[in-house]
């Protein structure tokens, strides 16, 4: 049996908030265990879902407002003129799951629009990060006074393979933002299938990509000038300091954003300015850099509408309908369970 269903990880917080937490020693262990591959590999690697720290968090929520960073702009003119739209394809009353709500602000375009159509809703956003998952819910819980909030800090996986997102009504399930372009391919196709495999026929998927453009606006996205991004970037060996007792110098490597046209995917590196080893001590471990020596810590997926036409076909959905900005950056497609 998984320590999983321990109730004292259930924490009422207020009224209309719950709050479920992965177990600690699963969390820290998780980080620890993936830097010390990521770094001894050959590629050295680590990945984008430890970005999200406190100070992570409040970065990202800094790139939303670069102007170079379009797509949280974009995503954020579908939901406002299509959110009625959406939600009146359904009949019934609806529950809302989100994955990685992160601060909910688009999401309250739709918790906005759920409420104008049926007495009270409930709300389960999951995110990995529990800082930003309690701030945002606090928020909401305060903000609408006819919404009920489980909050899940957790991994996707461990979540829809729990059996503890138990829903009664109709699900609309969230993944915006263009999160699924953190998944290489393959991955992409079984977190589909996880929540195709978790939700009933005739539930639907509200999917967010960003779309195939030109390297130049592309490469831009991820390389602001203002260094907000680089500093995105730097605070994941920041976070190997902090936490891990690690000895990264951030001046001593640089971001490097690049798309490569043929696979759809912006990679981001940390490079290596000069040789070097650092030390990480809770790990007992040094990381040696060569000169010019990459850390890959993100690749952000592109999609035209056919590669999300695909990647429904293979995880049990069908795409319904599909929506995109007045400058054609970016997608909002409706996925439902056949
Ligand atoms: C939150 C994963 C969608 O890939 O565009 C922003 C994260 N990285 N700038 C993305 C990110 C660099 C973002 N996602």
């Amino acid at each position: 049996m998984r320590s999983l269903s321990l109730p004292n990880q259930l924490t009422p917080i207020g009224e209309r908030l719950l709050l479920y937490r992965a177990p600690a020693p699963r969390q820290t262990a998780s980080f620890g265990d993936d830097v010390r591959a990521g770094l001894s590999a050959l590629q050295k690697r680590v990945s984008p879902r430890y970005f999200y720290d406190e100070l992570g968090s409040a970065l990202f929520e800094a790139i939303c407002f670069l102007p170079e960073y379009y797509l949280t702009r974009a995503e954020t003119e579908i939901l406002e003129r299509f959110a009625g739209t959406i939600l009146a394809r359904f009949k019934g009353p609806i529950d809302l799951i989100e994955f990685g709500s992160g601060s909910a602000r688009k999401t309250r375009i739709l918790i906005g629009a759920l409420l104008e159509r049926q007495v009270q809703a409930n709300y389960h956003p999951i995110d990995i990060s529990p800082s930003a998952l309690i701030d945002s819910s606090m928020a909401l819980v305060a903000e609408y006074e006819r919404l009920h909030v489980t909050a899940y800090a957790d991994d996707y996986f461990e979540v829809l393979s729990s059996a503890r997102l138990s829903t009664s009504d109709r699900v609309l399930a969230l993944f915006l933002g263009s999160n699924i372009g953190n998944y290489e391919p393959h991955e992409a196709e079984a977190l589909l299938c996880a929540m195709s495999a978790a939700f009933k026929p005739g539930d639907a998927l509200l999917l967010g990509t960003d779309l195939k453009k030109s390297s130049k606006v592309l490469e831009l996205a991820y390389n602001d000038p203002t260094g907000v991004t680089a500093a995105f970037d730097k605070n994941l060996l920041g976070r190997i300091n902090r936490e891990l007792g690690g000895h990264f110098d951030l001046d001593a490597f640089d971001h490097v954003a690049r798309y490569d046209v043929v696979r759809g995917v912006v990679e981001s590196f940390l490079v290596a300015r000069r040789g070097q080893t650092v030390p990480i001590d809770a790990l007992g471990m040094e990381a040696r850099f060569v000169a010019s020596e990459t850390i890959h810590t993100e690749s952000s997926y592109k999609f035209a509408a056919d590669d999300v036409i695909r990647l429904a076909a293979r995880s049990g959905f069908r795409v319904e309908q599909r929506w995109t900005d007045s400058e054609e950056r970016f997608a909002v497609s409706l996925l439902v369970i056949e």
